[in-house]
């Protein structure tokens, strides 16, 4: 039987990297020399995997948004694309808020060389006090935390940044508490940041009380006293530095003389490219507010650390659409491009439980959003937990009122629909910054949710690994094997696979093999991920069919074999 694909707990990311790495979907980057930390390649396989996502976000986005879809007034989706460069005037970054925001605090531990992003330092604090183990939850969270108000370090600390680490980090702590007789050992609905509390009894101290929590370093704990606080990689205390802002855009000179006026940097987003040619856009077009402009391509951004195969790398490839509306209608499209997103994504196979769509808080939102969703998956390494794949956020005017008033260029928009009526009965106009609403996705997440959401485990199949991608993303569309090498077998196959590669060879690979056992041809399909292998036997000869075998059941049946077209055109959706 197949596994459950449920909550992805029970998927293993060494088996998905090892598979990805046999089959040529996903390389290291540079591997002959030992790899680059944060960066990765793709092989034949991932690369036609990748260019079939980007190919279904550019239709379903720009070619036609949303499925022909109407928006919230009734009218019709319409969108364009740009390509922008890499490197921009540095300016933008300075207008876009990336010089002089986008920065995470980071400690460096000296002795092991190791850098890390101070929010995501846990720390494991153990109090004793006299008393009984008897104590209310309440006063025993109030009496550790005021503790650690008062300058109690942690004993072990560990870098988190999914609620998996932080699972693992509490289940190794669990360890040190064994002496003491541990009552109540929980997660305790507390304030958000700390995890977990104990509270025990220890013997061997005189029936003193043990309390324990879980939850970040405090900050104030990192900046004052880092040389304190036991390192997390050696558990040695001495070799932490005070936290220092790290701005994670990647730095490039222009030019040969490569001094401090020729700094530029490459992109760390798709978005500002966008927004900078908002104008020439409405100017060279026929597009009228609401309108969207979609981009796509890589960004770059040196990540503290870059984990978990591809999901957080340092150089990875977004697809943004930035949806210009009037204000008063900014709510209704926010709320649209949402759904549909959500909706996209299960389209192309991520339907399920491992899927979700979550609204940010208030408190989590910027400034200058009035609404943030994210649209998520339940990856093996974040799992019960889950990770950003796409953003959908409401900008309101912020990018354009920043790059207007940087630049010095007006980039509002003469709205000729809106206004009175005029006495010549056209309308008077109205001048405005269109409110913006951002679906920003990415790619490469893309991917390997789609890896990780159709790598499927059947110990009872003689292909054990089968890779379940919707057939429109699958980068193998068909194969066409000859049962035996011989008796003219060879001769049908090649002539029914020139014909398929015809006319399905621009969607992806069209295969063909004569070689091992036709059980062994199939594993390696299955692996592929293809979706439909054609077999063809002794009858093929005699009644001119074939049996068509398909993926995911291993079911097989007989169809004519002029009819092999149209059966695959039906389920590839070409
Ligand atoms: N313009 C908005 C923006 O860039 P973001 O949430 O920072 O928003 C959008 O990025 C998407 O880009 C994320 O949801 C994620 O899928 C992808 N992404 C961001 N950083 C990434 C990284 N280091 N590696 C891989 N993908 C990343």
């Amino acid at each position: 039987m197949a596994e459950a694909t449920g909550t992805n707990q029970t998927k293993s990311m060494d088996e998905i990297m090892a598979l990805c790495k046999r089959r040529g979907f996903v390389f290291q980057a540079s591997e002959i020399y030992g790899g680059i930390n944060g960066f990765w390649d793709y092989g034949p396989l991932g690369a036609q995997l990748k260019k079939n996502l980007r190919e279904a976000w550019w239709q379903d986005m720009i070619m036609l948004p949303c499925w022909g879809k109407k928006g919230p007034g009734g009218e019709r989706v319409r969108c364009v694309p740009v390509e922008t460069t890499i490197i921009q005037n540095p300016k933008v970054w300075e207008a876009s808020g990336h010089v002089g925001g986008f920065n995470d605090p980071m400690v460096d531990d000296k002795e092991t060389k190791q850098r890390f992003r101070a929010d995501q330092l846990f720390g494991m604090f153990v109090a004793l006090h006299p008393g009984t183990h008897a104590d209310e939850k309440a006063q025993v969270v109030r009496r550790i935390l005021q503790d650690i108000e008062d300058g109690l370090l942690p004993v072990r600390t560990f870098v988190a940044s999914g609620d998996a680490d932080v699972a693992d980090a509490v289940e190794n702590g669990k360890k040190l508490l064994k002496p003491y007789r541990v009552s109540d050992l929980a997660q305790w609905p507390l304030d958000a940041a700390t995890v977990l509390v104990a509270n025990g009894l220890d013997d061997s101290k005189n029936g003193e009380h043990l309390l324990c929590v879980f939850r970040p370093v405090p900050p104030a704990m990192l900046s004052d006293r880092s040389p304190a606080v036991p390192s997390p990689f050696s558990g040695k205390s001495g070799s932490l530095m005070p936290p220092r802002q790290f701005n994670l855009m990647f730095k490039t000179y222009i030019g040969a003389t490569a001094t401090e006026d020729d700094i530029a940097y490459l992109r760390p987003e798709t978005a500002q490219g966008i927004f900078v040619q908002f104008k020439n856009v409405v100017d060279t077009t026929r597009v009228k507010v609401p309108f969207g402009v979609g981009n796509t391509g890589k960004s770059f951004r040196n990540e503290v650390t870059p984990r978990n195969f591809t999901y957080r790398s340092r150089e990875f490839e977004q697809m943004e659409l930035e949806f210009f509306c009037h204000p008063d209608e900014s709510a209704d499209w926010y709320r649209f491009w949402r759904d549909f997103r959500m909706e996209w994504w299960q389209s192309i196979g991520l339907a399920g439980d491992n899927l979700q769509l979550r609204e940010h808080a208030k408190d989590e939102l910027s400034h200058y959003s009035t609404g943030t969703s994210d649209v998520e998956y339940r990856f093996p390494f974040t799992a019960p937990g889950f990770g950003e794949l796409e953003g959908i956020a409401h900008r309101g005017d912020y990018d354009l009122r920043q790059h207007q008033e940087h630049s010095g260029v007006k980039l509002e928009y003469f709205d000729t629909d809106r206004g009175e009526l005029l006495p010549n009965g056209s309308k008077r106009g109205e001048r405005y910054l269109p409110h913006c609403i951002e679906p920003a996705a990415g790619l490469d997440r893309g991917v390997l949710a789609i890896l990780c959401e159709s790598y499927t485990k059947d110990p009872s199949r003689p292909s054990p690994e089968i890779m379940r991608f919707h057939p429109r993303l699958a980068p193998i569309k068909a194969a066409v094997f000859p049962l035996v090498n011989k008796d003219g077998m060879p001769e049908v196959a090649e002539k029914l696979h020139t014909e398929l590669q015809g006319k399905f060879g621009r969607a992806g690979f069209i295969e063909t093999d004569a070689k091992q056992s036709i059980g062994k041809r199939y594993a390696r399909m299955d692996e592929g991920g293809c979706p439909f292998c054609f077999t063809i036997d002794g009858d093929t000869l005699k009644d001119q069919t074939v049996t068509v075998r398909d993926r995911d059941t291993g079911a097989q049946e007989r169809i004519g074999i002029g009819s092999v077209s149209k059966y695959l055109e039906e389920r590839l959706g070409i």
